[in-house]
């Protein structure tokens, strides 16, 4: 058989999770023609234990020779007793994908998980802005050592192609500054407020249309833009900001005054994520903008997402629009995912 087989494990199996695994079964017969990769995946957990796919058997010898496939599974069948260090280190190493929670103080769990998959041989791809948030470097650099791939498209606003743009097609220009729209929760808050509604009115709104979580407060106090922007800074402009480092305001306390002035004056509000050089340093920002007519994310309403690049030499280039929901992340993980074996 021509191509590449590798093996995948997944940990988390929530709304991407699952996604995810529902889109590597879909996209199977694709993949394989289109780039001769044929990802097996072997384990899933959730916090209450793992699965495997068919019918292996758990525990700590799998049972399996390093690289022996099995058929695509169509059950899972779930071990609570099974264990990610066992598996990642018993079966041949491939990608971890990691879709757990993302908790940006401390990290975890997936920054353990990322960590040992690391240690163990296995490129990590990564939803979870977390483990990045609070280790960018010391896992960038664990993963270099070792020549693997850590990859979070998914966490630095998943489908728009924010860390593509920055990294590849800008590549050789230095960005001078960056303004991204990268929350798509409170983007549509805020263009409903643009419309009238009140704060609590649009994120009942947004809460019943499950676009807002039912604690929605590390998106709407600004939390979430900050994390992205710290991920995506780090990676095409090579900041170290830590979180303590971005002035950050969210969209809890603009008042109808304000709103009120905005449109009166044509301009719309936007929670904009800001990173500019100021002599040797970066200054970032998270806060409500006034964006008149011209700038390049005025047009970004309701759930889009979008980042504008200042460069040296290539102007400015934005990028806005990709999905925002779990097949939209999911399609991130798996283009990470391509772009490792290519
Ligand atoms: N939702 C989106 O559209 C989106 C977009 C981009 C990035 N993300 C990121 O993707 C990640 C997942 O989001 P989600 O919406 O899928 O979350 P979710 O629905 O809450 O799912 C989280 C999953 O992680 C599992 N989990 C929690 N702790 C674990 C542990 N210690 N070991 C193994 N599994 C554990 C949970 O297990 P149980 O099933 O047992 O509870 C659950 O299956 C988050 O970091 C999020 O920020 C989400």
């Amino acid at each position: 058989m021509t191509g590449k087989t590798f093996n995948v494990v997944l940990v988390g199996y929530g709304h991407v999770g699952k996604a995810f695994y529902h889109l590597l079964r879909e996209k199977r017969d694709f993949l394989a023609a289109r780039y001769g990769l044929r990802p097996e995946p072997r384990a899933v957990f959730r916090s209450s234990g793992g699965a495997v796919p068919g019918f292996l058997p758990p525990g700590k010898d799998l049972g399996l020779e390093p690289g022996q496939r099995v058929n695509f599974p169509e059950v899972l069948t779930w071990h609570p007793e099974l264990r990610l260090k066992t598996v990642l280190e018993d079966i041949e190493p491939g990608v971890l994908i990691e879709c757990t929670p993302s908790n940006i103080r401390t990290g975890e769990p997936g920054l353990t998980h990322i960590r040992r998959a690391l240690d163990s041989g296995w490129h990590v791809v990564t939803a979870n802005k977390g483990p990045l948030v609070v280790d960018f470097k010391g896992l960038k650099d664990r993963a270099a050592q070792s020549g693997l791939a850590l990859m979070f498209s998914c966490a630095a606003a998943a489908a728009l192609p924010t860390l593509d743009v920055g990294m590849h097609s800008l590549a050789g220009a230095e960005i001078l500054s960056l303004e991204g729209i990268l929350n798509g929760t409170t983007n549509h808050i805020l263009t409903r407020m643009n419309q009238g509604a009140s704060y609590a009115e649009a994120l009942r709104e947004a809460q019943a249309r499950g676009i807002a979580e039912p604690d929605p407060s590390l998106d709407v106090e600004g939390w979430d833009t900050a994390a992205k922007l710290l991920l995506i800074t780090a990676a095409v402009m090579g900041t170290n900001l830590a979180l303590k480092d971005i002035k950050v305001e969210g969209i809890t306390n603009v008042s109808p005054e304000v709103l009120d002035e905005a449109g009166g004056q044509g301009r719309s509000l936007k929670l904009l994520g800001r990173v500019r050089r100021e002599g040797g340093e970066f200054k970032a920002e998270v806060s409500v903008t006034a964006l008149d007519r011209s700038h390049p994310l005025f047009g970004v309403d309701g759930t889009d997402k979008g980042i504008s690049y200042s460069t040296d030499t290539m102007g400015t280039v934005t990028i806005t629009g990709g999905n925002s929901d779990p097949r939209a992340a999911a399609a991130a993980l798996l283009k990470d995912i391509i772009n490792i074996f290519r």
